[in-house]
C-alpha cells in the first residue's frame, strides 16, 4: 500500500508547526521517500536530521519500516497504540498509528493532518476534574476523556509499557506517568529518587517529581518534557531521535544468520547493533563535531555506570535518545537521562538490557584467534576497558569516576528515597540493590 503524508515541523523558537514536506511510504516494498516542500527550502528553513539533508529531489530510505527514525519517535508507545486501536476498533500498522495518534509524541514532528483533537493537552487541574466527572458517571467521549479515565484506572493497559499523558501546569509540559496494577506504590517515587541521584552523580537527568493523585489514590511521577519549551507565544518542540531509530533496530539482521552467528561467536550481530558500543560510534554522524561526540561519549558512558550501580536493567534502545540543541547546525545531544528505575532484589550482579564493551577477536600468536566477546555483566575490569575502547575516558579517570559514583550511591540512596516519602521500611527493601561487591566503593 502506498500513502502519502504531510510532515509538519516545530521549529526552534515557535509554538506552531509548519509544513516541511511530505512523505510517501510504502508498505508492501518498506521503503519510503521525504520531498522538502518547496516553501521551506525557499525560506531556507534548516534540515530536519543529518540523514534528511535539504535537496530538491526526493530522499529515499528502505528496510526496516521504509521510515525516517526521526518521524518513527512521533509516533505512540505500546499503550498509545493499545489506545488507539481500541478507539478506532480495528488494528492500525506503525504507519498509520503515525498519522493518527495524539500530537504529544517526543520531539518536533507530526505526520499527517495537524487537527485540535490530535493537539489537545490538559493541564493538571483540567484532568483532576475531567477525571472526578469521568468516574461520577460521565461517559468518555473523546479519545482525550478515553486516555484519562485509562491512565488512572489501569485496567485496560497493555503490560511492558506505563500509561502516560502530558500534562501542563503554568504553561510548562509534563510527561504523567500512572503506575500499572502489579507495581509497587513506591515506583513512582524510587524512580524520582533515582532521576535525582543521577543529577549527584553528574549525569544529566530529567526533572521529576511526586504527584499525589487527588482522593487518596496512588501516586503518579511527573517528569518536566526535555523537549518541549515554553515560550509567551505558546509551547516550542525540540527534535528527537531514540537510539532505537538511530540504530535503525526496525531493520534488524535476518534470525537464520543471526542464530548461525550465535553459535560461533556466542553473541549475535543484532546484539552488536543493539549496543551501546554501536550507539557510542553511530552517533558521531548527530553530534556535530568530534568535540561533542566525545562529550556525549563519556556522559553515556556515565550513564551505564549508574544504571549498572542501580541494577537498572531496563536501559533498553527506547530508553536513550538524543535531542536537538541547534537545528540549523545539527548539533544533537543525549537528552536528559529518563526512566531510571530499579527495584528490591536479591543480591546479583546487575546485567543491563545493551551490551557496553566489545572486544573484538585477538590474534595471539600466528594463528590462533581469541573470540569476540559482547559485555553486559558488571565488572569493573570491563566497565574501565570499555571506557576507554569506546568511551574517551581514559584509565585513572574512569577508575576516578566509578569511585565517585560508587561512594555517592553506597552513601546517598537512602536519603534520596526517603526524601521523596517513603517510609523507612520500604526503604530497607533496597538494602541488597545498592550493595555491591563488585564496585567497591570507597
Ligand atoms: N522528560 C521527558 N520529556 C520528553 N519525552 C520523554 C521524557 N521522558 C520520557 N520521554 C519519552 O516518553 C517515552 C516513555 O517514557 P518512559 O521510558 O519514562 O516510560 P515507560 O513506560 O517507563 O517506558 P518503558 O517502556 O521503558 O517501561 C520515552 O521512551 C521517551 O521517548
Ligand atoms: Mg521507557
Amino acid at each position: 500500500m502506498i500513502r502519502n503524508e504531510p510532515i509538519h515541523v516545530w521549529l526552534p523558537g515557535r509554538a506552531t508547526p509548519i509544513l516541511s514536506g511530505e512523505f510517501t511510504h510504502n508498505s508492501t516494498a518498506r521503503s519510503g521517500y521525504f520531498q522538502y516542500a518547496p516553501a521551506y527550502l525557499a525560506s531556507r528553513h534548516p534540515p530536519l536530521a543529518p540523514d534528511l539533508p535539504l535537496r530538491r529531489q526526493a530522499l529515499h530510505i528502505a528496510g526496516g519500516l521504509g521510515i525516517f527514525p526521526l518521524f518513527l519517535d512521533a509516533g505512540p508507545d505500546v499503550w498509545g497504540r493499545h489506545m488507539l486501536t481500541r478507539r478506532l476498533e480495528r488494528e492500525v500498522d506503525e504507519f498509520e498509528a503515525l498519522t493518527l495518534c495524539p500530537l504529544d509524541g517526543v520531539g518536533n514532528i507530526a505526520l499527517g493532518e495537524i487537527t485540535g483533537e490530535r493537539e489537545a493537552v490538559l493541564s493538571l487541574e483540567a484532568f483532576v476534574e475531567l477525571l472526578h466527572r469521568l468516574e461520577h458517571g460521565q461517559k468518555a467521549a473523546t479519545d482525550l476523556e478515553d486516555r484519562v479515565l485509562d491512565a488512572v484506572q489501569k485496567g485496560t493497559s497493555l503490560g511492558g509499557t506505563k500509561p502516560k499523558l502530558t500534562l501542563s501546569r503554568n504553561e510548562v509540559q509534563y510527561l504523567a506517568k500512572f503506575p500499572e496494577p502489579g507495581d509497587s506504590p513506591w515506583l513512582p517515587h524510587v524512580e524520582c529518587a533515582m532521576l535525582k541521584l543521577a543529577n549527584a552523580c553528574g549525569i544529566r537527568a530529567c526533572e521529576g517529581e511526586v504527584w499525589p493523585l487527588p482522593g487518596g489514590r496512588r501516586t503518579a511521577l511527573l517528569v518536566k518534557r526535555f523537549d518541549r519549551e515554553t515560550l509567551s507565544a505558546g509551547v516550542a518542540r525540540k527534535g528527537y531521535v531514540s537510539a532505537h531509530a538511530l540504530l535503525r533496530l526496525d531493520m534488524l539482521p535476518h534470525e537464520k544468520a543471526d542464530v548461525l552467528l550465535y553459535t560461533t561467536l556466542g553473541f549475535t550481530p543484532a546484539a552488536l547493533k543493539k549496543s551501546y558500543v554501536s550507539l557510542a560510534s553511530d552517533m558521531a554522524r548527530w553530534c556535530g563535531g568530534q568535540e561533542a561526540h566525545r562529550e556525549e561519549r563519556r556522559e553515556l558512558w556515565r550513564r551505564i555506570v549508574f544504571n549498572l550501580l542501580i541494577g537498572n536493567g531496563d536501559d533498553h534502545p527506547k530508553n536513550h535518545g538524543l535531542i536537538c540543541i541547534d537545528m540549523e547546525q545539527q548539533q544533537w545531544r543525549l537528552s536528559p537521562a529518563f526512566d531510571l528505575v530499579t527495584h528490591p532484589i536479591a543480591r546479583q550482579e546487575p546485567v543491563l538490557a545493551m551490551a557496553y564493551r566489545y572486544v573484538k577477536p585477538a590474534r595471539r600468536g600466528r594463528s590462533q584467534e581469541a573470540a569476540a566477546r559482547l559485555v553486559w555483566k558488571a565488572s569493573v575490569e570491563d566497565i574501565v576497558a570499555a571506557a576507554v575502547e569506546h568511551y574517551a575516558y581514559d584509565t585513572v579517570e574512569a577508575g576516578e569516576y566509578l569511585q565517585f559514583a560508587a561512594a555517592t550511591i553506597a552513601r546517598r540512596w537512602r536519603e534520596f528515597l526517603a526524601a521523596e516519602g517513603m517510609p523507612e521500611e520500604e526503604v530497607g527493601r533496597y538494602e541488597n540493590t545498592f550493595k555491591h561487591g563488585w564496585a567497591n566503593p570507597a
